[in-house]
């Protein structure tokens, strides 16, 4: 068993460049399925989920090849296989794109019930409407989703989202680029991954317009060809080291940014009293003094992202006053908050709602990475703690940040990953 091993207390100094974003390239993969022809895809992140999404990929019959650390190659014009493996999707939410992807190209797709984080209910019900409306037949059974379009080719059709959906509307969106005529997708997410899949399908000859708004319009081509594009780098992995910095106080530029994406979590940072200053493609982000209480709500974006909460009430457990923090997206997003009091956090939970009284210093303790975002929250507090903290369930965090121990070691923390015997691990659970 492997966990991280963290002597807190230590500001954080330097620079710390940002890999490119996990839940673009979730999506920006299987889209490759629809192109006929080499997509050169850059600016990839080494991240376990980008792995199984390639495997799965591969599995399929793409041919994928890769050029560097940030870059592969992928061609799908021969795809033999359309089963997509159980053991392999089920690890991983965003197997859920292939759906889209292998309707749009092929008018049918069966596709084991996706994995990812534990956030209470996850339903697929909005993409499954978007696809009825472009014609298919979806049917949910024996732990599969199951579309097929009985003439082979989806159709144009017209969907409202009733919440605002990151899933659906880029899965809405890869079914309809290939589909007879113009589908329109409103109440749309707006979050930079939805614009960033559109540039993606755009460049390999794909027709859609309003990706950013809250109605995106997506004529169908007869085909995609292939092409070069690098993915957008991280909001959530940047957003996570400007709270580690927040929180362990200290000076890094954090580089390879689009500050455009950073606005909603800048603005909370800087009403708690952190400096944070926009370069080009950089922020810096500066914390000696006090942290101050603020109120946090959670939105689809422009909002305060979700994926943020837990690092965000990290941060305020240290805060100066009580703060309130409210998800907005998710039901069951504070699973987190028994392993922050173990390091001594003040935090009660009602329902959605997290009251968070701040601590002048958090305690280091064993504690547990229940979920990806949960598990970078419990490394950003031991990096706070006085004391030691270890962290289990890393695989949790692999999943999402690439070298996160690399890259905070780099700015001066004492992190590094540990391995402990199985017997040992077993004993403590116990
Ligand atoms: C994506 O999940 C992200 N995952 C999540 O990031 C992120 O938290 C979420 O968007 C919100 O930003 C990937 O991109 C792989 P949604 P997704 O559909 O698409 C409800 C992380 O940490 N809903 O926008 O699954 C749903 O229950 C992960 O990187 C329905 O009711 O989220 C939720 O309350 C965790 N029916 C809300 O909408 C549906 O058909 C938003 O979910 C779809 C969603």
């Amino acid at each position: 068993m492997t966990k991280y091993h963290i002597q807190g207390g230590k500001p954080l100094h330097g620079s710390i460049t940002i890999s490119g974003a996990k839940n673009a390239a979730v999506a920006i993969i299987p889209a490759a399925l629809l192109v006929d022809g080499v997509c050169r895809i850059e600016n990839i992140p080494q991240i376990s989920d980008v792995t199984l999404i390639l495997q799965i990929l591969q599995e399929l019959g793409a041919d994928i090849r890769t050029v560097n650390r940030t870059t592969v190659d992928i061609d799908c014009s021969h795809i033999r296989n359309r089963q997509v493996p159980y053991e392999l999707a089920r690890k991983i939410r965003a197997s859920y794109y292939l759906v889209g992807a292998l309707l749009g190209r092929f008018g049918w797709a069966e596709v084991p019930l996706p994995g990812g984080c534990d956030l209470g209910g996850r339903p697929i019900d909005q993409h499954v409407k978007g696809f009825v409306s472009m014609g298919a037949d979806v049917d949910v059974r024996s732990g599969l989703i199951c579309a097929k379009v009985p003439g082979g080719r989806l159709a144009g059709g017209q969907v409202y989202l009733d919440m605002v959906s990151v899933g659906a509307t880029m899965n809405i969106m890869l079914a309809a680029v290939l589909a007879d005529g113009m589908t329109i997708i409103e109440n749309a997410a707006k979050e930079p991954h939805i614009v960033d899949l559109a540039n993606f399908l755009n460049s390999m000859g794909a027709n859609i317009m309003g990706a950013g708004t809250d109605v995106i319009k997506i004529r169908g081509v007869k085909q995609l060809r292939g092409g070069t594009y690098s993915i957008i780098p991280d909001q959530i992995e940047a957003g996570t080291y400007m709270a580690a910095v927040a929180a362990a106080g200290g000076d890094v530029l954090i580089q390879n940014v689009i500050p455009k994406h950073l606005d909603c979590i800048t603005a909370k940072l800087v009403e708690m009293g952190v400096e944070v200053e926009e370069l080009d493609d950089a922020v810096r982000v500066r914390r000696s003094g006090p942290i101050s209480r603020t109120n946090v709500k959670t939105m689809p974006y422009p909002g305060f992202p979700t994926d943020m909460q837990p690092q965000i009430a990290a941060v305020l457990c240290l805060a100066n006053g009580t703060s309130v923090l409210t998800e907005g997206v998710w039901d069951s997003r504070y699973r987190y908050v028994d392993e922050f009091r173990r390091m001594g956090a003040h935090i009660q939970v009602d329902g959605k709602v997290a009251v968070i009284e701040g601590v002048p210093a958090l305690t280091g303790a064993p504690v547990h990475a229940c979920d990806l975002r949960a598990g970078a929250a419990m490394v950003i507090a031991g990096l706070a703690a006085q004391g030691v903290t270890e962290v289990d369930g890393i695989y949790h965090i692999e999943r999402g940040y690439e070298n996160l121990v690399g890259k905070l070691a780099g700015v001066g923390a004492d992190i590094r990953t540990i391995t402990v015997p199985d017997e040992d691990a077993k004993s403590q659970a116990g």
